[in-house]
């Protein structure tokens, strides 16, 4: 059986004058997840929010699923204040050093569910000894730090060899994708196993939002 397909909006594309407008508008939509990136300028050369936003669209009455990526050199020192502000999964990169059993553990110790993220130029060898400590594996299908970049179909192999260890060993984690997903892009990764779709700047932009959010509930 599949996992039905679930939509995190990705808020980096939304208004950053007004986030909590832009979350409303992205729950309006039926859509349960919200797709929060943390960026530190140094694993990625970009800048975010922090663990303030979150809480701010708590108060704000968000009440979405709360899918944290940590695009950070140390994710370890930062896993406490965003699960206080309210994410309830947090993911973290495999490629900087560090002990990611420990953190992934301390991730639920924090009473969140634990992610794992993979970039493009990582082999999906990478993550296989951590596919039994999390609930989700996100593989980055662009390389991190902004939105609007071109889906890199070239990750489609890496999303089915993942998806294919998932039945064989019949594990339970999401699979999802991040960068450059729209309908389209969506749908081939649908197709190579992914269940758990990021959608920035092509959510944003849509013409209709709620329509977009059906369209990605409706794949097959
Ligand atoms: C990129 C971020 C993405 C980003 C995706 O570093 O991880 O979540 O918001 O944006 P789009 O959908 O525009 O590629
Ligand atoms: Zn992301």
């Amino acid at each position: 059986m599949r996992n039905p397909p679930i939509l995190s909006p990705s808020l980096l594309a939304g208004d950053h004058g007004q986030l909590a407008a832009s979350a409303k508008a992205a729950e309006q939509t039926g859509a349960n997840w919200l797709h929060l990136d943390i960026m530190d300028g140094h694993f990625v050369p970009n800048l975010s929010f922090g663990p303030e936003v979150l809480v701010a669209l708590r108060r704000a009455g968000a009440k979405q699923f709360f899918d944290t990526h940590l695009m950070l050199e140390e994710p370890g020192r930062y896993i406490e204040p965003f699960a206080k502000a309210g994410a309830n999964l947090i993911s973290i990169h495999i490629e900087p050093r560090y002990d990611h059993h420990e953190v992934l553990k301390r991730i639920h110790t924090l009473g969140c569910q634990a992610g794992i993220v993979i970039n493009p130029g990582t082999p999906a060898s990478a993550i296989e000894s951590s596919l039994l400590d999390v609930d989700l594996v996100l593989v980055m299908t662009v390389q991190p730090g902004f939105g609007g970049q071109p889906f890199r179909s070239d990750m489609l192999p890496k999303i089915e060899q993942i998806d294919r260890w998932r039945h064989e060993r019949d594990l339970k984690f999401r699979l999802e994708v991040d960068g450059g997903i729209d309908l389209s892009t969506a749908q081939q990764c649908r197709d190579a196993g992914a269940d758990t779709f990021v959608a920035g700047t092509s959510f944003f932009k849509a013409r209709d939002l709620r329509s977009y959010a059906g369209a990605i509930a409706n794949m097959v």
